[in-house]
């Protein structure tokens, strides 16, 4: 009896993204029936997946305890929360366990029912053999049925209990995907997995955020000041940002694919840290105030203002991180700012955050493996690019090539690295080059086209790629001409030209 689940959930119990799954089923193999995964097809392709294996399952462990530690810290008289959280995945494990015996027993009654229909028919003259026969089927079924029960049966029992730990979000008519843990809100979850949900407040008091549930259960987590009119309500309308996801559902949601449509913000923020990572070059981390947050997409920048100085940057964190807005500054006499950021700038210092601005952002409608190449300081809307990529896990693979100019290694070297370390999908490689290569003569060109064929070169089909390259005019135009010239095509090819 096949047992279908969602790929967000195949991904979680393998412990692979979602991204590599696509890919084998595009590969042919692993095959899906209306988008989903049958649990024996899985187990086929990742017979390792055992339930003592999982580190989801330490994972839901730990969720458990610290909910129940919060709920049963002050009542007398309960078990503690280590004795709960270890009874309720036991007992979670026990009914998933039972759940799917009673569905393979039930198919097999339904097969032992047909049997005996073929034997009880009027011109059929019972013999002997066929009595044997018949319990030659039914020993073979029974083992079968017991020997299958084993694998296939502890991962039916692991996703029952990652459905306790983790409600499953459907979007409609996106057909997107996401994971809501504990009492997290639609909307904080949505952003985080990289989705581009449209919102206003986060606080529940504009009411912008509102989606349509069609099935599923939602809970609030947060009192709304804004109200919704009773036929709102009776139409299933709720608030993202105040509900999270008791069970898995579906809702109808409205999600802002292009950049144009996120307004120019203003907000507070204050300077969380500033970390010197070269002699020159600073990395920046604000605070925004109050709960605020700027709503932009991964590549795009904002302009940055203290004390009458101010300067536009590239964002270098990710719209998924609500949490912080990250910079990357290079000290320069023309910069004003920069200026100020590196005689000293202290900490908790107000900076006002005017954005986003730029169009240049990951093609979400793209399933195309993506190369991204930076050039010094270039990284920022990179990184922050390849953080969004990661998030929405939809890029079959990751490739991001780093040239720079100073030191032995570029400056987040280490955090690249941890990325390759960490996800089968990313490849990482840099390359030191001379400064001399941001001019225009013909040593530059030839120092750049060594660069380029580096880029191009593992890769057996350049023109498959989604290129996403961050630099100074003359290497955008020479990037233009080598990518085109191996067939790669226009719409392929986003460019940022900027100052590194
Ligand atoms: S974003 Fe304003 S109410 Fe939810």
């Amino acid at each position: 009896m096949a047992r279908f689940i969602t790929l967000s959930r195949a991904a979680r119990l393998v412990g692979v993204n979602r991204a590599t799954l696509q890919k084998q089923i595009r590969a042919g193999d692993l095959s899906t029936f209306e988008g989903e995964l049958d649990l024996s097809e899985l187990l086929r392709v990742y017979p390792q997946t055992k339930l003592e294996d999982s580190a989801m399952i330490e994972r839901a462990d730990r969720l458990i305890e610290r909910a129940l530690n919060r709920v049963v810290r002050d009542q007398e008289g309960l078990p503690d929360a280590e004795v709960l959280a270890t009874r309720i995945a036991a007992m979670s494990h026990e009914l998933g366990t039972a759940n799917y015996r009673m569905r393979r027993y039930d198919l097999f009654m339904q097969q032992l029912q047909d049997y005996l229909r073929k034997l009880a028919e009027p011109d059929v003259t019972l013999a002997h053999t066929d009595i044997n026969a018949l319990r030659t089927w039914l020993d073979e079924s029974l083992q079968q049925l017991h020997s299958r029960i084993d694998d296939e049966g502890e991962l039916y029992a692991t996703d029952m209990l990652l459905r306790v730990m983790a409600a499953q979000v459907h979007l409609e008519p996106s057909g997107h995907e996401f994971i809501v843990h504990g009492n997290d809100s639609l909307l904080d979850s949505g952003l985080r997995a990289g989705l581009a949900l449209d919102y206003g407040c986060a606080d529940g008091s504009c009411g912008r955020c509102v989606a349509k549930l069609r099935s599923g259960t939602l809970k609030l987590v947060r009192k709304p000041r804004f109200r919704l009119s009773e036929t709102d309500r009776a139409q299933g309308m709720n608030l993202m940002c105040c509900n999270t996801a008791v069970t898995d559902v579906v809702i109808e949601a409205v999600e802002t694919p292009l950049p144009e449509q996120i307004e120019l913000q203003q907000l507070q923020a204050r300077v969380g840290s500033v970390e010197r990572v070269e002699d020159d070059i600073a990395i920046l981390s604000l605070r925004p105030a109050d709960g605020a947050r700027l709503r932009f997409f991964a590549g795009q920048s904002a302009r940055l203002s203290s004390e009458g100085l101010s300067a536009e940057y590239a964002i270098a964190s990710c719209p998924c991180d609500e949490h912080q807005l990250e910079f990357h500054v290079r000290d320069r006499d023309s910069d004003g700012f920069a200026k100020k950021l590196f005689s000293g700038m202290g900490l908790n210092q107000q900076v006002q955050v005017e954005g986003p601005r730029g169009d240049f952002v990951l093609d979400l409608d793209s399933l195309h493996p993506a190369i991204f190449l930076a050039w010094d300081t270039s990284f920022a809307p990179i990184k922050s690019l390849v953080e969004h990529a990661m998030a929405l896990e939809s890029a079959e693979s990751l490739h991001l090539f780093w040239a720079h100019t100073q030191g032995e290694l570029p400056y987040m070297h280490n955090r690249c690295r941890a990325w390759a370390d960490a996800l089968e999908i990313f490849h990482y490689a840099h390359m030191r080059v001379e400064p001399h290569v941001y001019s225009n003569d013909s040593d530059a060109r030839e120092t750049l086209a060594t660069v380029l064929a580096a880029v191009a070169e593992p890769h057996f089909d350049v023109a498959a790629f989604d290129f996403y390259i961050a630099a100074p005019r003359n290497i955008l135009d020479q990037c233009e001409r080598y990518f085109t010239a191996r067939g790669v095509p226009m719409a392929q090819l986003r460019m940022l030209e900027m100052a590194v």
